[in-house]
């Protein structure tokens, strides 16, 4: 083992050396990537994820809406510890009497739904909010909103 490491490190680094400065002889060597390489060449190109895009779209909601624990109610209700609730559920707040007579129980399916046509899937929601189009959008919303708004 001692062996294999003394005479497989120094030709590494030689070729890294020979590629670092131009490595003209041996233009068919690859620089072999190092870890702090790859990350940094990675780092500009990776994606957001789903809940930095969600947090991004609920933008849209917190003129009317807080997400934590104890937030206050807006022109709509605080939604912490929504997921799992019966629609309207938020004591002092005052709904709507067609999304307190709704029972919904709030889902992924159900507030995709909501989310999609809020007039449509509750006729008569005070929720003055056209909708979410994008599936892609929804979903990030939803990931974002259920990691704020759910007891860890
Ligand atoms: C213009 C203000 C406004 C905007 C913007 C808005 N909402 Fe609402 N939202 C309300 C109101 C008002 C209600 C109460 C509806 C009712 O009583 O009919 C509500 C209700 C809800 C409910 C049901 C809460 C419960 O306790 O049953 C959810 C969930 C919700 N909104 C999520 C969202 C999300 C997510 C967005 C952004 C994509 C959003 N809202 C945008 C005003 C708004």
């Amino acid at each position: 083992m001692k062996n294999l490491t003394s005479t497989l490190l120094p030709s590494f680094f030689a070729a890294t050396l020979l590629a670092a400065c131009g490595g003209e002889k041996t233009p068919e060597t690859p620089t072999p990537p190092t870890p702090a390489a790859t990350t940094q060449a990675a780092a500009p190109a990776a994606v957001m994820t789903i809940e930095q895009r969600g947090a991004r779209i609920f933008k849209r909601c917190q003129a009317c809406h807080t997400l934590e624990e104890g937030g206050r109610n807006k022109v709509g209700p605080n939604l912490w510890g929504v997921y799992g609730a019966q629609a309207g559920a938020h004591e002092a707040f005052a709904y709507s009497k067609a999304m307190k007579a709704a029972g919904i129980t709030w889902t992924e399916e159900t507030m995709d739904a909501y989310l999609k046509k809020p007039a449509e899937y509750v006729p008569g929601t005070k929720m003055s909010f056209i909708g979410l189009k994008k599936q892609e959008d929804r979903d990030a919303v939803q990931a974002y909103m259920k990691s704020k708004t759910t007891p860890q």
